[in-house]
């Protein structure tokens, strides 16, 4: 089956997909995206992706391509045209094509870009991922200083992801100056000791995590609980367990930093937990 891919208020076969060479998010990197997940055909969290969204755009002062209802019946229609069961939809909206390549925003008559293509991911709630843990590794954060706004800028995390798969594990977590953790390549981070989730704060350090904000929900309705404060690599691996959140993972075992079991080097009993709440509430509330 062909993939039909959202291009500008069309759906076209992948192949005929296409925008142009001028387009700012090609040259200039000027671009924002989304990544929802899809479980049994239908959105998780898609309110909470609009709202981060939103907020992207308007940090970079770039206009909303089109309505949220608009936005909602074409994730639902790309599900639908492309038989989506579990995977994800990839939504990016880019400052458009001013005709040239220019240092300088084009004027607001240059309309944004919207595009969105779904992928099929078969086990993304019975991951198998999630029975063994991800192992990490620690690297410098070289990004700039905007990592809350989720631009299109992922060189240095596809470079951290490559260092990763060099050291034979499955991600880098990477640091700041002082070496506390900021953030995986494309997820939250956290530790767990006794009772308490100890993960990063929201600063500009880091994205805003829409799965780390219904997590730290669940977890503190779960009675655990949440310290919001940086940590070291030493702390991980002295932590009972840890663990990664992201759409595309939901919650991650973490059992193995920089060659370090943390806890019993296996998932625990938190996390596996975490998980299993996660998934359970988000397939209710999907839409
Ligand atoms: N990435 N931190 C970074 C740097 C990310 O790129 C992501 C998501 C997250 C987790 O955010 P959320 O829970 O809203 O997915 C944290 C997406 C999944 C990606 O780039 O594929």
């Amino acid at each position: 089956m062909t993939r039909i891919v959202y291009v500008n208020g069309d759906y076209l076969p992948e192949g005929e997909a296409k925008v142009s060479v001028f387009d700012r998010g090609f040259l200039m990197a000027d671009g924002v995206y989304e990544v929802t997940s899809v479980l049994g055909g239908k959105l998780v969290d898609f309110p909470g992706h609009i709202v981060r969204l939103h907020r992207s755009l308007r940090e970079l002062d770039m206009a909303a391509p089109c309505s949220d209802d608009d936005l909602l019946a074409m994730h639902r229609e790309l599900v639908t045209r492309n038989g989506l069961d579990e995977g994800m939809i990839y939504l990016q909206v880019t400052r458009g094509n001013p005709g040239d390549r220019s240092f300088l925003f084009p004027s607001s008559d240059v309309k944004p870009t919207l595009v969105a293509f779904t992928q099929a991911i078969p086990q993304l709630a019975d991951a198998p991922a999630a029975k063994t843990g991800f192992k990490v590794i620690s690297v410098p954060d070289i990004r700039w200083g905007r990592r809350d706004i989720k631009t299109v800028q992922l060189l240095y995390p596809s470079m951290a992801k490559m260092m990763a798969k060099k050291a034979g594990v499955d991600d880098s977590w990477m640091l700041d100056d002082d070496g506390f953790v900021n953030e995986g390549t494309s997820n939250n981070a956290y530790i767990i000791k006794g009772n308490r989730i100890i993960t990063r704060q929201l600063t500009n350090d880091i994205l805003h995590g829409i799965t780390r904000a219904a997590v730290l929900r669940y977890a503190a309705e779960a009675q655990f609980e949440v310290e919001e404060r940086p940590f070291t690599v030493a702390e991980v691996q002295a932590a009972d367990e840890a663990f990664a959140s992201a759409a595309t993972i939901f919650v991650m075992p973490v059992v193995e930093m920089d060659g370090k079991a943390i806890g019993t080097g296996k998932p625990g009993p938190v996390v596996t937990r975490l998980r299993e709440i996660y998934i359970e509430e988000m397939k209710k509330a999907a839409l």
